[in-house]
């Protein structure tokens, strides 16, 4: 049986964002759900700002189709105010639990303790909160970002000679941050720095925020290059912004991967062809599809098993050479 509990509603609108469901709908009936076991959660998705988030999307809502439990999906556009409201409009729904990759890391404890009071159970996917009761979420089911990071700067560190493109005896090294504030930008930049801090002829000279997009990894890594013209290396926390620096760099005469080495994170289909084409040199991988591991997840919190604080998503990092091997079955 699935735990309902009662909420004082509060009139919000969702006017302003896209709030879409997928199978039985109990919950948007003022039911309070259903009576018959089914799950009904509510998801409060980050945006479709790449397209690691759109495979994650995906694996969502395929996987709670799959498996008959009624998914509330909201896309917050990549606002935090739009996400903060699609879950209180949950609670207000009295779904059966909540699950959400946080647009960033702070300012979510008031709606995380609103969801508690309620007694609805909350799962965070993909990106940490940095909230100090922990109590106030289930579980945390996503990537380790500081290995990420950490697997990015190693491999700088082992390729530091061919890094040094121009030969000058250091490698100027430019970062496309992720989402300022968000933990796959903070995580991903820490462990970089960590690594790389063993090779003092690795240097980061620029770094800037392409909030996770194609169109602003373009727009930075321009303004870069026209005010630095001994860039040796892009880092740039997804293959998203990465692709966007291919477009900049080769609009300003150079070859990516050649005059500019890139390294980048996330390993979807764009940048896994990219760098069998060459393109860019080294992708550590985030797997995006999440949607199995939630959905089991939330069956077990809502049977009352235990399930473990923090569930660590496997993962792995590509060459060129093994790019161009595993790109044919590539899922996403
Ligand atoms: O939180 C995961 C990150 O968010 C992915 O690396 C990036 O592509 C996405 O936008």
């Amino acid at each position: 049986m699935v735990k309902k509990t009662l909420v004082a509603a509060t009139a919000i609108s969702l006017s302003t964002f896209a709030l879409t469901s997928c199978g039985s709908s109990n919950a948007e009936s003022g039911s309070g759900g259903d009576d018959d076991g089914t799950i009904t959660m509510g998801f409060a998705q980050v945006g479709a700002e790449s397209g690691w988030r759109t495979a994650n999307t995906k694996s969502i809502q395929e996987t709670a189709e799959a498996e008959g439990i009624d998914l509330k999906f909201t896309d917050a556009q990549g606002k935090q105010e739009n996400q903060i409201q699609a879950i209180r409009s949950y609670i207000q729904q009295k779904v059966d639990v909540i699950a959400f990759s946080p647009v960033v890391e702070t300012g979510f404890d008031a709606v995380l303790q609103e969801a508690k009071a309620a007694g609805i159970p909350v799962i965070l996917t993909d990106r940490a909160v940095d909230v100090e009761d922990t109590s106030l979420y289930e579980t945390f089911l996503g990537s380790d970002f500081v290995l990420e990071g950490e697997k990015a700067g190693e491999w700088l560190v082992e390729n530091a000679k061919e890094a040094d493109v121009d030969g000058d005896g250091t490698v100027n090294v430019v970062q496309l941050e992720g989402t300022t504030g968000a933990a796959p930008a903070i995580d991903r930049a820490e462990g970089f720095a960590d690594k790389i801090a063993a090779d003092d002829t690795i240097e980061v000279t620029a770094s800037q925020t392409g909030d996770f997009t194609r169109d602003g990894g373009k727009q930075v890594m321009e303004s870069f290059l026209q005010s630095d013209d001994s860039i040796d290396v892009v880092f740039a926390h997804n293959d998203d912004m990465g692709l966007g620096a291919i477009e900049a760099i080769e609009a300003a005469g150079l070859e990516p991967g050649k005059d500019i080495q890139i390294i980048t994170i996330d390993a979807v289909k764009d940048g896994m062809q990219a760098l069998a084409d060459g393109k860019i040199n080294y992708i550590v991988e985030c797997n995006p599809l999440l949607g199995p591991q939630l959905m089991d997840l939330a069956k077990k919190v809502l049977d009352g098993e235990e399930v473990p604080e923090r569930v660590v998503t496997e993962e792995s990092a590509f060459t060129q050479e093994q790019a161009k091997e595993v790109l044919p079955d590539r899922q996403y």
